[in-house]
């Protein structure tokens, strides 16, 4: 059985009303300054105002539904793992790497993404690292570790950090054994993820990109969709179904 890999990016989440990152004009990274907001030293520097940041994205995050390219992906999970299931990583027919941390791809029914870049809703202890579950949108201030009284933090990989291990190695099973990757929202400008479709293209998969814009992997993939993932996904989606029957 032929196996299918999805990459996405912010760009997925655009169409249920959650900014990207890149915009030029509603993009997060023109308004916030990341070195600030999205590193370990931005928060041991003024550990409110992140917090404070993650408390407003998520209550932003908390309003949106899955768009219609969320559940297109989720359906392609299903109609693909009812073909040939398995609970084996290694023989997966289906895998979802994102690099959102907004959790609308379980929202719409996607069963055990790669969430390569954590998770907005966990937390963890900034110092001893024990993980500290959720925490309601209304406390203003990181909570203190009840271990060690250190501040807690979204359990999100800010940059500087590394991406856990479990992640990286699913997702390079993924694109290592798949036939067709689809790339979906993402600029292809932050690695690691960035490299996970050229990992793809190397092992011999055709590598689909689905982008109102072009990109740095655009010249590189196979075939190049220019359009939004709610618009583009449902058609592409029952394609694909259709080829892997
Ligand atoms: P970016 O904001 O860099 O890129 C979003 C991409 O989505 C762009 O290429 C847009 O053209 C595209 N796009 C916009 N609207 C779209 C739509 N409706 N349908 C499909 N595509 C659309 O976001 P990422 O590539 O996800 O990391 O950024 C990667 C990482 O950089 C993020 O995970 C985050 C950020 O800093 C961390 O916070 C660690």
């Amino acid at each position: 059985m032929p196996a299918l890999c999805v990459l996405t990016g912010a760009g997925i989440s655009a169409e249920s009303g959650i900014p990207t990152f890149r915009g030029a004009q509603s993009g997060l990274w023109a308004k916030y300054d990341p070195t600030q907001l999205a590193t370990p030293e931005g928060f041991r520097a003024n550990p409110t105002l992140v917090w404070r940041w993650y408390q407003w994205r998520r209550s932003v995050v908390a309003e949106a539904d899955p768009n219609a390219g969320h559940i297109a992906i989720a359906d392609l999970e299903i109609a693909l793992c009812e073909r040939a299931p398995t609970s084996d990583d290694a023989h997966r027919p289906f895998t979802l790497i994102t690099q959102n941390v907004d959790g609308l791809h379980r929202k719409a029914g996607s069963s055990d993404p790669v969430e390569f870049h954590g998770n907005l809703w966990e937390n963890h202890c900034d110092a001893c690292e024990r993980a500290a579950g959720r925490v309601a949108l209304d406390i203003e201030e990181p909570p203190a570790c009840p271990a060690c009284g250190g501040l807690i933090r979204p359990s999100v990989v800010w940059f500087g950090e590394t991406i856990s291990e479990r992640a990286i190695q699913r997702a390079l099973q993924a694109v290592q054994s798949c036939s067709i990757c689809l790339v979906v929202g993402t600029s292809s400008l932050v690695y690691p993820a960035a490299a996970l479709p050229q990992v793809a293209l190397e092992a011999g998969a055709e590598v689909i990109e689905v982008n109102p814009e072009a990109t740095p992997l655009t010249p590189l993939v196979s075939r190049s969709i220019r359009g939004t993932a709610g618009e583009v996904l449902p058609g592409l989606v029952a394609e694909l179904i259709a080829t892997f029957a």
